[in-house]
């Protein structure tokens, strides 16, 4: 990745809690660059501090110590430059798709022209087209995350925050949103930092993953996946990462 722009840099970031009156270490000395276009996924335990260290990213928590800098600046609480993609429970469901997708944008007062069609045009990106006037509660599992992907895209951010995005799916939708997902970043590139348990789905999406440690989060090691897209799961070189992978960790496969 010699002469790519970084894009977000942690620098000896650590996180603590504290619960019961003891201090709970929850992320320890955590240092990653991100670049600008790329496709990171996080890979972890259960637990790990996983969503603790995306939330400090969002800048909705502060590190106890380090510092996040996005394109070369301190980050201090939220930015707009950063979007985020749930689990779940992201949407409004009193809201259609097209609202839920225009949200943002209304909110930073774009007059509805122009913001419906920045919405249609992610809309249609993410396959919903035609179901714009659909309610969430109408939508399968898979179909509400790309109204989520939508809404994220929206926002023009530099960067993209997905937190196990499809941890809750059945496996085909999740295979089948895995490969949307990879043809919608192909598409439009944003840098993407991607959070899941799950070693395969990590290789089928990464430019590089970042393997971290059991509770508190430290950084194991990183992979570079120079795999063609979309990737093969069986092609000798995803299988020989995928066991590497797994012999230096305790997650499943
Ligand atoms: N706000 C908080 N207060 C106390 N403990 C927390 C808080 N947030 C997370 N934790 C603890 O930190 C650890 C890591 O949590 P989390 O980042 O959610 O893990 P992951 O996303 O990898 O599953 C867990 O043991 C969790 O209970
Ligand atoms: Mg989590």
């Amino acid at each position: 990745m010699d002469g790519k722009k970084i894009s977000l840099k942690l620098e000896h970031i650590s996180q603590s809690f504290i619960t019961n009156n003891k201090v709970f270490d929850a992320a320890v000395d955590v240092s990653l660059e991100v670049y600008e276009s790329e496709f990171l996924v996080i890979l972890g335990p259960g637990r790990c501090g996983k969503t603790t260290l995306l939330n400090m990213i969002a800048g909705l928590e502060k590190p106890v110590d380090g510092q996040i800098l996005l394109d070369g600046e301190e980050l201090k609480g939220s930015d707009e430059r950063i979007g985020m993609v749930f689990q779940k429970r992201a949407l409004m469901p009193w809201k259609t798709v097209m609202e839920n997708v225009e949200f943002g944008l209304k909110i930073k007062g774009m007059d509805k022209t122009e913001r419906r069609k920045i919405a249609q045009k992610y809309i249609d990106l993410v396959g919903l087209t035609g179901f714009e006037k659909a309610y969430p509660d109408q939508l399968s599992g898979g179909m509400k995350q790309r109204v989520s992907i939508a809404r994220a895209y929206s926002n023009d951010p530099h960067i993209l925050l997905m937190d196990e995005p499809f941890g809750a799916l059945d496996a085909q939708t999740r295979y089948a949103m895995e490969e949307e997902l990879q043809r919608i970043w192909q598409t439009e590139k944003r840098t993407v930092i991607f959070v899941t348990n799950n070693i395969e789905e990590a290789l089928y999406l990464a430019d590089r993953i970042v393997l971290l440690t059991e509770c508190p989060a430290h950084v194991k090691a990183v992979y570079e996946v120079n795999l063609p897209r979309p990737r093969d799961t069986v092609d000798p070189e995803f299988l020989r990462l995928r066991k590497e992978i797994s012999d230096n960790t305790d997650l499943a496969l």
